[in-house]
This record gives C-alpha cells, sequence and structure tokens, in this order.
C-alpha cells in the first residue's frame, strides 16, 4: 500500500528534494489540519470557567455539573470510534470537514442553550467533534509529511492542544467579569470555521487514501504539489508496487478485523499501552486539578486562574522545546526520559503530600511533571498514533487508540478526586509513579524507532520487537 510521502531506506537524510515551496505547502497543510487539536484543548478546558455561570444561569445542582463537563468525553469517546470508519470511506479531508461541521453545530446549541437537557445535548454534539478530530488529526498529519520532518508535523498536535488549553483559560478570564459564558463557548466557532473552510479550500486529500482508493492521478498531483515531478512519480510508482504485493499477501484489508489481524497487533498494543499510560500518567489531574491540589498545600488558591494559566504556559513552552527535538533525537529517547522524569517527580509530589514538605517544593515538583511530560509523553503519544500503524489500518488504529485515551482520562477523572479522599493525595500520586514505571518498561521494550523510517521499516522493527520474525503476509 502506498506511503503517502515515504521515501526509500536510506534517503532520509536531510530534506534535499524537498524545495522551499514544497515545504510552505506542507506547513500551511499542517498547521490548518492541526486546528483540529485546538479544538480538542479549547474544549476540555474552556467548561472549567464557564461551569459557575452556567451553575447560576440553570440553578445545576454538582451531579449536573459534573455531568455537563463530563459528558463530553463520553461523546469524543463515541466520535473517536466512528472517526477511523468514516475517514476511510469518505477520505481524510471529508471527515475533518465534517467534524467541523460537528463542532459548529455543537457551539450553537451550547451558545443557544434554555435549560440543562440542552446543555447536555450540546456538550455530547461537541464532544463527537473533538474525538472525532483527535482520531483523525494523527493520521492526516502523518499522511500528508514527508518523513524527515513527519515528527515536527505531527507534534503541532499536542502544540495545538496545550495552545487550546492555554487559550480556553484566557477567553474564561476575559469573560469571566461579565458572567457571559455564552462567550466564551462562542470563541470556538473561529477554530471550528478555519476547519471547515481550510479543509474545503486549503486542504488536498490525503496522497495515501488517494492511492488506497485508486485516483493515482490526484495523489501524483498532491506529491508533486510539495516535491519534485521526478521524486512524485517515483514515490507513486513504489507505492503502487508496494500495494499490489499487499494484495496478494492478502495484508489490504481495512477495518477493525484488519486491525487485529496477526500483523497488525504490535502496532495495536503499542497504541492502545500508550494511550492509557499517557492518562493513567495522572496529567489532566494536574492539568484539570491544578488549583485544588495547590490549595491543599496551604497555598491560597482564590487566584486559581493564575496557577492554571502558568501550568498551561509550562506545558506549551515545554511542548515546542519537544517539537526541535524529536526530529533529532527521535521518539523513543524522549519519551524514556520523560516516563522516567514523570516518574520520579510525581513520586516527589506523593511524597511532598505524605510528609509535608511544604507548598513550595510541591510545586517545584507540579513544574517538573507538567515540563518532563511536556517535552516527551504528551507529543510523542500522537505522533507515534500516526506512524506505528501499517496504513491500511491507520485511521482504524489510530480511531481504537484515540478511544482508548478518551476512556482512560474519563476514568481518571471520574476517580480522582474521591480516591484522594480515600486513600490520601500522596498516595494517590504514587499510583502514578508506578503506571509511568511500567510505562516506561513496555517502551524499553516494545515502542519501535520511528525517526526519518518509513512505515515499512517501522513495521520491521515493529515486528522483530514483538518476536514475530515472518515476513509481510504470512
Ligand atoms: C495530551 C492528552 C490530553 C491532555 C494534554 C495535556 O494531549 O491527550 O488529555 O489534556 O496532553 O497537555
Amino acid at each position: 500500500m502506498a506511503q503517502g510521502f515515504s521515501q526509500e531506506p536510506g534517503t532520509h537524510g536531510p530534506m534535499e528534494d524537498l524545495p522551499a515551496k514544497g515545504l510552505r505547502r506542507v506547513r500551511l497543510w499542517a498547521w490548518t489540519i492541526a486546528v483540529g487539536g485546538f479544538l480538542f484543548g479549547f474544549d476540555t478546558g474552556v467548561v472549567s470557567g464557564a461551569l459557575l455561570f452556567m451553575r447560576e444561569e440553570f440553578g445545576l445542582d454538582s451531579v449536573q455539573q459534573s455531568s455537563v463537563v463530563s459528558v463530553l468525553l463520553i461523546g469524543a469517546m463515541i466520535g473517536a470510534l466512528g472517526a477511523g470508519r468514516v475517514s476511510d470511506r469518505i477520505g481524510r479531508r471529508w471527515t475533518l470537514a465534517l467534524e467541523g461541521a460537528v463542532f459548529v453545530v455543537g457551539t450553537v446549541i451550547i451558545v443557544t442553550a434554555n435549560g440543562y437537557g440542552m446543555l447536555i445535548v450540546a456538550r455530547v454534539v461537541l464532544g463527537l467533534a473533538v474525538g472525532g478530530a483527535s482520531a483523525t488529526v494523527p493520521v492526516y498529519l502523518s499522511e500528508i509529511s514527508p518523513p524527515p520532518i513527519r515528527g515536527r508535523v505531527l507534534s503541532l498536535n499536542q502544540l495545538m492542544i496545550t495552545i487550546g488549553i492555554l487559550v480556553s483559560y484566557l477567553v474564561d478570564l476575559a469573560f469571566s467579569s461579565a458572567e457571559d459564558w455564552r462567550a466564551m463557548f462562542a470563541v470556538g466557532f473561529v477554530p471550528a470555521a478555519v476547519i471547515v473552510v481550510g479543509a474545503l479550500t486549503v486542504l488536498p486529500e490525503s496522497p495515501q487514501w488517494l492511492i488506497t482508493h485508486g485516483h493515482i492521478d490526484r495523489a501524483r498531483k498532491t506529491i508533486g504539489a510539495v516535491t519534485t515531478e521526478e521524486r512524485a512519480d517515483e514515490l507513486i510508482e513504489r507505492a503502487r508496487h508496494k500495494r499490489e504485493e499487499q494484495q496478494r499477501g492478502g495484508e489490504d484489508q481495512q477495518g477493525a478485523r484488519a486491525l487485529v489481524a496477526r500483523h497488525a497487533r504490535p502496532a495495536l498494543i503499542v497504541g492502545l499501552t500508550l494511550a492509557a499510560v499517557q492518562q493513567f500518567g495522572g496529567i489532566n489531574t494536574i492539568i484539570y486539578y491544578a488549583p485544588t491540589v495547590i490549595e491543599q498545600t496551604g497555598l491560597n488558591a482564590s487566584n486559581s486562574i493564575f496557577y492554571s494559566v502558568f501550568i498551561g504556559l509550562i506545558n506549551l513552552v515545554m511542548t515546542l522545546v519537544s517539537i526541535r527535538l524529536i526530529d533529532r533525537v527521535g521518539r523513543r529517547p524522549l519519551l524514556t526520559f520523560s516516563l522516567l522524569g514523570m516518574c520520579v517527580s510525581i513520586a516527589l509530589l506523593g511524597l511532598a503530600f505524605v510528609a509535608d514538605l511544604g507548598s513550595v517544593l510541591t510545586l517545584i515538583f507540579m513544574v517538573l511533571y507538567i515540563a518532563v511530560y511536556a517535552v516527551g509523553l504528551g507529543p510523542v503519544f500522537w505522533v507515534l498514533i500516526g506512524e506505528v500503524f501499517p496504513s491500511h489500518v491507520r485511521a482504524v488504529g489510530s480511531s481504537a487508540s484515540t478511544t482508548v485515551n478518551w476512556l482512560s482520562n474519563f476514568v481518571v477523572s471520574l476517580v480522582f478526586l474521591p480516591l484522594a479522599t480515600v486513600i490520601g493525595q500522596g498516595e494517590t500520586f504514587w499510583i502514578f509513579a508506578v503506571i509511568c514505571l511500567l510505562g516506561l518498561l513496555f517502551t524499553a521494550r516494545y515502542v519501535p524507532e520511528t525517526r526519518g523510517r518509513d512505515f515499512d521499516e517501522v513495521d520491521q522493527e515493529l515486528r522483530s520487537r514483538f518476536g514475530d520474525r515472518h515476513p509481510a503476509g504470512q
């Protein structure tokens, strides 16, 4: 099957064959697609500041309030689950446009909501869009990017998620004195419109998808717009050859069944495990509850938005650092460093609570934890989701992993506060430390290095890490 812009093994040095014009195009496409990541961050973050005012307007009790927050996660699971099949059928471009349109609809419903029921419906619809986009974006980014910069391009997703989170806090801040929660949500129109218009005007269909569906000339045109004509011909020829080979070996089936077939299984295990580790490592307990945690150390958290913005800024800055490093040092070193750092810092954070080490140390460990997360596990998970799956199951593989990511997110946000009450705040952080450690061991053994490699090479490394030495198709 086709490999998008992938190159022959051995030719993935600096980008000699990517003209400046091509690079500019890839950048434009990548930023447009990554607006989907912005929606992810924005909509998970914005509700925190809006909730207070919604509560007052509609008289919501605490169960109703938490359901307004968490039904988005349920919608997101469903959206992520469906996105793979849809994007295999109608293409990445139309899927993204559709997700943008669903987001517009969800925003209209929430901005005009006149009661609790409508709020719930709106949050589910927004969730469908956010979840769908979170599964589509890594696949789309992966398939429009040339290997030498694929890490950077794929990290844009996480960068936009962190920007979305930060912007949502600032938007909450801006409208909180007017108590205008509807205006907070209305800001979401802008990125949603950018996605719809961008998908319909600027974005090309993924060359990968085009080749799979037999539109060879269109695929050649898209690849030719980025690299030289000869190079495009060469890549298309190779992709066709590969596709025929896979058809002969019966490895070109799409869909869920193909995903659990033997040759795709290692990628699936890596995708699902990292999805769970990213959430069960505890990140969103800090992202969502930083002010609550800080308050428990005795610091005055009345200005809670300040702490959130501060944490959000560290997250953003360190993600930028990761983007600079990812195509130079590779995914495995970043991930290993990050998981080790998270394990140590959250264990220390736990200790700070158990041994009452005071608020300054608590804050330091928390910042350290966010920083090491943002340089590795945060972006690298989304990068690998776009890279580890063989082409024919990439969309459904991303769907499955993203669904598990949302599901784990949901479970952690549900149990964190009750668990901390029962076994203690520090002890809860120690559980996260153990999960980071397990994630580290898993990474050392099973996660392949994907830097600069084409998808065949990734596939081979995965098979050998999982002890499967059979050549493709057997
Ligand atoms: C990742 C996670 C997301 C989290 C974010 C924080 O994107 O998937 O759940 O909120 O990182 O930066």
